[in-house]
Order: C-alpha cells, then sequence, then structure tokens
C-alpha cells in the first residue's frame, strides 16, 4: 500500500499572522484521514508551523535547501537548519525554482543527495513545458529530469524520496492535466523508477500529480490507480478547499 499525500506547496504566500490563521484554521478542520498532510510555509514561518502543528498529524515541509552544509551562500538555507527548526521534507526542482532561479538538473542532483545525506525526505518536482507536450516530447523530457537528478541514488536512498509531476503549462493557470493524462505519465514515471531502480521501488513510492487541483476536480484525478496525492498550490492558501482536496483522497 502507497503512502497518499495531499501536501500544500505556500510558495511565496502568508506573512506570520497568515500563516498562524491559515494553520489554524486548517486544524479546527481536519479529517480524520488516513491521508498524510502536509504544509510547506516559506522559511521565516516555519518554527511557528511546527510550533503550532504540535501534536497535530500535519507535516510542515521546506520549499527549497541549499546543497552545503554551511559557509558563505548568502541569502541560503541548509539542511541542517531545516532539521533544527523540526523541518524533515523539502521540496525540490519545482518548476518555479528551474525557472526563475535557473535551477537545473546538475545543482538539483546535488540538493538532492544532501537531503538524502542529512536523512531528509524530499518531494522532488519535474514535469514538461507546454511546448514540449506540443511537440510530443513530454516523456522524454520528464525520464531526463528523473535520470539526471535522482537515478544515480543507491536503492536505500529511494524511501525518502516522493515524486511530484507538475506539468508546467497546469501551474497556477486553471488548466489540469486530464486524470488520464496524468495516469499515463504516472505509470510512465513508475516503469522508469523500476529500470533505474527495482520494481519493489517503483510499487512503493508516491507520485503526486500538481497542477491546478481543486476541490472540484481532485477525486477525479485521485482516482487514478498510479496517482498517490497531489501537491497543491493556490487551492492550499484557502483552508477550506485544502480540506476539501484531502477528504477528495481519503
Ligand atoms: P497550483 O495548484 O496553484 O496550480 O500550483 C501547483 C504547484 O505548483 C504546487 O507546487
Amino acid at each position: 500500500m502507497r503512502t497518499k499525500i495531499v501536501a500544500g506547496n505556500w510558495k511565496m504566500n502568508q506573512d506570520l499572522e497568515g500563516t498562524r490563521s491559515l494553520l489554524r484554521d486548517l486544524v479546527a478542520n481536519l479529517p480524520r484521514t488516513s491521508v498524510s498532510v502536509m504544509v510547506a510555509p516559506p522559511f521565516v514561518n516555519l518554527p511557528e508551523a511546527v510550533a503550532l502543528l504540535q501534536g497535530v498529524s500535519v507535516e510542515v515541509a521546506a520549499q527549497n535547501m541549499h546543497f552545503a552544509d554551511s559557509g558563505a551562500y548568502t541569502g541560503e538555507i541548509s539542511a541542517e537548519m531545516l532539521l533544527s527548526v523540526g523541518v524533515k521534507t523539502v521540496i525540490l526542482g519545482h518548476s518555479e525554482r528551474r525557472a526563475y532561479f535557473r535551477e537545473d538538473d546538475e545543482l538539483l542532483s546535488k540538493k538532492v543527495g544532501k537531503a538524502v545525506e542529512k536523512g531528509m525526505n524530499v518531494i522532488f518536482c519535474f514535469g514538461e513545458e507546454l511546448a514540449d507536450r506540443y511537440d510530443g516530447k513530454h516523456f522524454e523530457v520528464v525520464e531526463r529530469q528523473l535520470k539526471n537528478a535522482l537515478f544515480d541514488l543507491p536503492e536505500t536512498a529511494w524511501k525518502q524520496i516522493i515524486l511530484a509531476y507538475e506539468p508546467v503549462w497546469a501551474i497556477g493557470t486553471g488548466e489540469t492535466a486530464s486524470p488520464e493524462q496524468a495516469q499515463e505519465m504516472h505509470a510512465f514515471i513508475r516503469k522508469q523508477v523500476a529500470g533505474a531502480c527495482s520494481e519493489s521501488v517503483a510499487e512503493g513510492i508516491s507520485i503526486l500529480y500538481g497542477g491546478s487541483v481543486k476541490p472540484g476536480n481532485a477525486a477525479e484525478i485521485f482516482s487514478k490507480p498510479d496517482v498517490d496525492g497531489g501537491l497543491i498550490g493556490g487551492a492550499s492558501l484557502v483552508a477550506d478547499d485544502f480540506i476539501a482536496i484531502i477528504k477528495a483522497f481519503g
């Protein structure tokens, strides 16, 4: 049985008061569920989020991390720093980091390696752009992103990896991959992991879908056999919507 996960990527949204209020609303209405729920607020609010969620089964994740242990990297945050405030999971490879901060596969491979070395869990994001899909290159692009950042990992590291397929054209656009498109790609991803690592790792790994998941479309997307959850952007900023998405899955 794979772990079902619904994770909220808050991106650069919510100040301290907004973080408190959104988390309070979330906690007050959280359903009983078998789904593993996560939220990823901005760095500065991580300690507050961890404190507020003490004793609640909602995990706090970070949205990024540097690959070095420490040093002269102005503005950056290390794995140790995240661990020291109680954060054990980090989102890496998000398309916004790739596009706006020039994060490439080589850099991401270092970041993933460091997170794994430090015992952290990684939600690794990847996905094709619209032009790739038009050109029929979406499988090729996804395969390359996975291969370059993950396929050198030892088999033991894979229990720390969660995959998040996020087609760039579906992020924040209101346009989603159809449930069939998501299923087709997720099955492809699982097959790649089986080939690069092992059948058992591929069977056990959670593959999330991200890109305009809303209360109205979540149940259909989540009903697909290879879709093990969602990475939610905009809708995770509205407690009622995020809760409805969790309920759609559990
Ligand atoms: P939206 O749900 O706002 O499309 O964002 C998806 C995403 O980028 C999650 O990481």
